[in-house]
């Protein structure tokens, strides 16, 4: 069993339509037992996954009641079969929770129990935001995927979230983790200068360069998202580069 949180601090890098891929290539293509975990109060991978809205105020039943010491919720069974612990509108009310947060960060307790949930794989889309639903993730995972674009802000969220990595590693030992360039914008020259920064600053973890593409938002912004290879706007190398992205990520 693998879990694959996707985890930066910085806002609007592709964290859910990473998550999305990942879990639908895990699912539809590895034909993987696959469930998502969204720790997002936004819930925007859980509405993809549901087709419904409505998913976000459903404030029992979700991945919050993951970390309380009791039984673990029931996870939806969505039509793209995966299984879904949702987020919601109120899921930050476990942010401040102290006795959660010790166990998270002092003991293998949770990944423990979480390791033992019947799936080959476990993807977690976390929020633009530090905290426990962001460092949680880190103490869970097998790998870690941390995407950026090329521009200075997120280059820094990216540096803080493997500085955060690496003090969780300190409990959630072999921990490994690759990032990912997204959204990157062929013309920019600044974009230029950033990616000649992360190819050399993450020389080893660097997977994969993803451009800035209509098909990439438009395969999930639709009343039946659908992975990037699985889109009929998406051209043969856009779907190749995505589908090769998310196999590397899961191998
Ligand atoms: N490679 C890409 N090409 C074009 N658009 C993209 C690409 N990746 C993501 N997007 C679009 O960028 C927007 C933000 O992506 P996404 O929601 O996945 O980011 P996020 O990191 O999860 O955001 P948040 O921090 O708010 O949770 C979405 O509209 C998405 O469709
Ligand atoms: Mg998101």
């Amino acid at each position: 069993m693998k879990i694959i949180p996707v985890v930066t601090q910085k806002g609007g890098v592709g964290k859910t339509t990473l998550s999305f891929n990942l879990a639908k290539a895990a699912a539809d293509v590895l034909k993987l037992r696959t469930a998502v975990i969204d720790l997002d109060g936004q819930a925007n991978v859980s509405m993809s996954l549901m087709g419904d809205e409505s998913i976000k105020h459903c404030y029992t039943n979700g991945a919050d009641e993951l970390f309380g010491t009791g039984a673990f919720p029931e996870p939806h069974k969505t039509t793209h079969g995966i299984d879904l612990f949702h987020g919601h509108a109120q899921i930050d009310r476990i942010d401040h929770d102290d006795e959660i947060n010790d166990r998270v960060v002092l003991t293998t307790e949770l990944r423990d129990r979480l390791r033992k949930l019947p799936y080959d794989v476990i993807i977690v889309d976390t929020p633009p935001a530090i905290g426990l639903r962001h460092m949680a993730p880190l103490y869970w995972a097998s790998k870690v995927v941390i995407p950026m674009i090329p521009d200075s802000d997120s280059l820094i969220g990216a540096a803080d979230t493997v500085a955060a990595l690496k003090i969780a590693a300190n409990v959630n030992k072999g921990v490994k983790w690759v990032t990912v360039l997204n959204k990157i914008k062929k013309s920019s020259k600044s974009h230029k200068e950033a990616i000649t920064f992360v190819r050399d600053e993450y020389r080893k973890e660097l997977i994969a360069e993803l451009g800035d593409r209509v098909p990439v938002a438009d395969s999930r912004d639709n009343d039946m998202p659908q992975a990037v290879w699985q889109y009929r706007g998406s051209p043969g190398a856009l779907r190749a580069e995505w589908l090769d992205f998310c196999k590397k990520v899961l191998a």
